[in-house]
């Protein structure tokens, strides 16, 4: 399925030229998907650099695109969805082999996608769901289940307080708003505790994905709000800057407020097994051998399965001890 090009060499060579202020982070910006050594040509936009988690699943998908040997055209779209787009489009007008992407956001992709579909260029879904009902815009998402990850954090809670009715007053820091892993951590974790009337949220607002943006909304909550018995953040790096927050207004992070986040990134795990956090759902960034297996079978034509979840596990105090010095992320 590798294409020839002539003209859109040229086009394309434009389109990224325009794009390199949206933040190119290395990738192939020839221009053109040819290269004339019949490699497959991957375009990837990906939603940004805003998380340790996210710099994990960037060097995983850089490094499994050399392993493999598929020539990846990397984006990165700062965190805007319209920089996504006018990559995808680029991407089309080069006649990439395949197209994947991490979508910053749910929805608004479908006029862009069925771009890519009547180019015939195969598009994966990694990490980020899209909220599209047709479901042949795409061959296939590779990803966590993010409402899952938000029940376990939830599940969690509920034993932790197992058989007390005194009220639990949680704080949350949710992610980037509109984000799939925003919307479904938030409801999982919702749902898990809806049956314990005692335990409730009693402040919920977005931190970005961000650690700076974790200890600015912490910083409100601890103002605004002063019996704060949890916090439950969609992130390590909200949480991590969440802990700054708490320990300059004198708290103890894992104590006076237990913590709950979701992740894993080193820096988590170490505040984890330092005691500092108290609970962390497993997320995993490493996406990238995956989505080159699947790349090759669409591009080849192979029919994919719709959905690729990816197996995650849970981490207590004790636990992280034993993994963090495994931990490679
Ligand atoms: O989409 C995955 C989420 O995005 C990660 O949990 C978060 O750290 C990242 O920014």
């Amino acid at each position: 399925m590798r294409r020839n090009l002539t003209a859109a060499v040229l086009t394309g060579v434009l389109a990224v030229t325009a794009l390199a202020g949206c933040g190119d982070s290395g990738g192939d910006d020839a221009g053109s998907s040819d290269n004339g050594d019949g490699k497959i040509t991957l375009g990837f936009s990906q939603v940004g650099a805003e998380s340790g988690w996210r710099t994990a699943n960037t060097k995983s998908i850089q490094e499994s695109a050399t392993a493999a040997g598929i020539d990846l055209k990397f984006f990165d779209a700062q965190g805007k969805q319209e920089n996504q787009i006018t990559a995808i489009r680029n991407f089309i007008t080069q006649k990439v082999d395949v197209i994947a992407f991490s979508p910053v956001v749910t929805s608004g992709w479908d006029p862009v996608l069925k771009e890519a579909k009547d180019a015939g260029i195969p598009v994966i879904l990694t990490d980020r769901a899209v909220d599209s009902t047709d479901t042949s815009l795409y061959q296939t998402f590779i990803g966590s289940d993010f409402v899952e990850e938000g029940k376990k954090a939830g599940d969690w809670l509920v034993k932790e307080y197992e058989g007390k009715t005194d009220p639990v007053n949680v704080v949350e820091l949710q992610g980037t708003t509109g984000s799939a892993p925003a919307i479904d951590r938030q409801k999982g974790f919702a749902d898990a505790i809806a049956a314990n009337p005692n335990i409730k949220i009693v402040k919920s607002q977005t931190g970005d994905f961000k650690r700076a943006d974790g200890k600015t909304v912490m910083e409100q909550f601890l103002q605004s709000t002063p019996d704060i018995d949890v916090l439950y953040a969609h992130n390590d790096d909200m949480g991590l800057g969440a802990i700054e927050a708490i320990e300059a207004a004198g708290k103890v992070p894992g104590k006076d407020i237990k913590i709950i986040t979701v992740d894993a990134v080193k820096d988590g795990m170490t505040a984890l097994a330092a005691g500092k956090i108290n609970f962390i759902v497993e997320c995993s960034p490493l996406l990238g051998p995956q989505l080159m297996e699947l790349a090759k079978k669409a591009d080849a034509g192979e029919t994919l399965e719709k959905r690729v979840l990816t197996v995650e596990t849970t981490f207590t105090q004790e636990q992280a001890k034993t993994e963090l010095p495994n931990r490679k992320y």
